[in-house]
């Protein structure tokens, strides 16, 4: 087989000529998931595009992903680093030496065994919250699900006296990350001077994780049972940074979970097939206690076994746009050798589209998960919603029992009328899970 410098071979965007980079960015900027199945469409399953003075190189084959994820030619943390520095002001030298210890911390915390220590706690929160709806209302699904989720889980995460504790403060917390999320993307790519409601934002985060910091410092008490993910990231990062370090625990930790519990919701309450059987299951399950301080425990959680093919589902369907490494030795695919410098791409989204491992991938069928092994913990194959090899999403267990706790929760306690049909997807994104492109409003009411 004759290789090639991919740079040699490359395809070039035609475009009424040859486009230079910019239009390319300009193009791939408007509308960056429909820019790459069009690029794949025309030009194969490798190519390189031009965009913002980098070379992202797109890999579209399942047979290549092993090498993407395991391939010592390529590098996760030198993807990474400016944008984590642009995103969260972490210096080139406090990022390599403090993340892989981050990583294992984060890792090591959030295993299968050990998320059950946290379980009972954020049910009691998720409980508490829910009750703090009151017994009918109506409001955006995406607004719903953040009111309860963000301060259940960062009292879980990072103690109860770090979670916006009244209406006001949450909504104050609401409003700043849902700026600081969405312009997450342009925030990694752009300086602040660029960014300004977002660069505010981001400074607003930071303090609040200053006075965070100082708390867990100050608490050593393990008010949940166990210490915090934040009360261990202090014994662990000790340069000036931590803030900032924990600024990117609680965005990885909230930006991905709660638009896919918005979309699993919106799924199940827009499918009615989807929704009696996930009733039938939860109500079951349920069925000695009331719908006030319901517990959920560990046990339960396995008899949902349906709500979590409903979540791993919505995960499938709205999954991150692209995840990147970046090549550091020349690097062998197909029949091309990738060039030292690139950053290489997949994008999981595209991928859960591929109808050989996904019949009818654009259909919601929660069904096909029954072939997972789930209680092993294994995926079903071609999924790769939580990325791979040494950096897959050490939040993955935390994240599926959270959803699964809250979706039941939720719908054994409300009944639910969609008020807007089913949003699609923004395609404006490729950094995480997509967002709606429109209003998901709904009318609740206590059961
Ligand atoms: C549906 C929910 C989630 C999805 C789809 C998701 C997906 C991902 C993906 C794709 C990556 C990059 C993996 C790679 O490049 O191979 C990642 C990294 C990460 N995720 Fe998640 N995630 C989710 C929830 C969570 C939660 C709940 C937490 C924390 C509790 C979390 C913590 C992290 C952290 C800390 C990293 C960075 C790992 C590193 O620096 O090596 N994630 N996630």
């Amino acid at each position: 087989m004759r290789l090639t410098y991919l740079e040699a071979s490359v395809i070039l965007i035609r475009h009424r000529g040859w486009i230079p980079w910019f239009g390319a960015a300009f193009e791939f900027g408007k509308a960056p998931l429909d820019f790459i199945a069009r690029a794949r469409a025309k030009h194969g399953p490798i190519f390189t595009v031009f965009a913002a003075g980098k070379r992202l190189t797109f890999v579209t084959l399942h047979e290549d992903f092993r090498t993407f994820f395991m391939s010592k030619d390529v590098d996760f943390e030198q993807a990474v680093q400016e944008p984590v520095h642009n995103t969260a002001s972490i210096s080139k030298e406090s990022f390599y030496r403090f993340h892989p210890a981050c990583n294992s911390l984060i890792k090591g915390r959030l295993t299968p065994g050990n998320i059950s220590l946290l379980s009972n706690h954020l049910c009691e929160e998720f409980n508490h919250h829910l009750e703090l709806l009151g017994s009918k209302g109506s409001d955006g699904l995406s607004d719903l699900v953040r009111s309860v989720m963000y301060p259940a889980v960062m009292s879980n995460l990072l103690g109860k006296c770090n979670s916006p504790g009244c209406p006001a403060t949450v909504q104050e917390f609401k409003e700043k990350f849902r700026i600081y999320d969405e312009g997450f993307e342009y925030g990694s790519q752009l300086p602040d001077i660029f960014l300004g409601e977002w660069a505010k934002s981001k400074q607003w985060l930071l303090s609040l994780l200053d006075n965070m910091v100082i708390n867990a410092e100050g608490n050593t008490s393990t008010e949940a049972g166990t210490k915090t993910l934040l009360q261990h990231l202090v014994t662990t990062i000790t340069d000036k940074f931590l803030p900032n370090y924990g600024l990117l625990m609680l965005w990885a930790s909230l930006a991905n979970a709660i638009p896919i519990t918005f979309w699993a919701l919106a799924f199940i309450l827009s499918d009615p097939s989807a929704y009696r059987t996930a009733m039938e299951q939860i109500t079951a399950v349920f069925k000695n206690q009331g719908t006030e301080r319901t517990a959920v425990t560990t046990a339960e959680l396995q008899q949902l076994s349906y709500v979590k093919w409903c979540i791993l589902e919505a995960i499938r369907l709205r999954a991150p746009g692209a995840i990147t490494r970046r090549v550091v030795r020349p690097l062998r695919l197909q029949n091309y050798i990738i060039p030292p410098g690139d950053l290489l791409m997949v994008s999981p989204y595209w991928a859960h589209r591929n109808p050989k491992y996904f019949p009818d991938p654009e259909e919601f069928k929660p069904e096909r998960w029954e072939k997972a092994d789930l209680v092993k913990n294994v995926f079903l194959e071609g999924f790769v919603a939580f990325g791979g090899g040494r950096n897959q999403c050490p939040g993955r267990w935390y994240a599926l029992m959270e959803m699964n706790m809250f979706v039941s929760l939720i719908l054994y306690k409300y009944e639910f009328t969609l008020l807007d049909p089913l949003p699609n997807p923004s395609s404006l994104h490729l950094v995480g899970t997509q967002q709606p492109e429109g209003p998901c409003r709904v009318q609740y009411k206590h059961r």
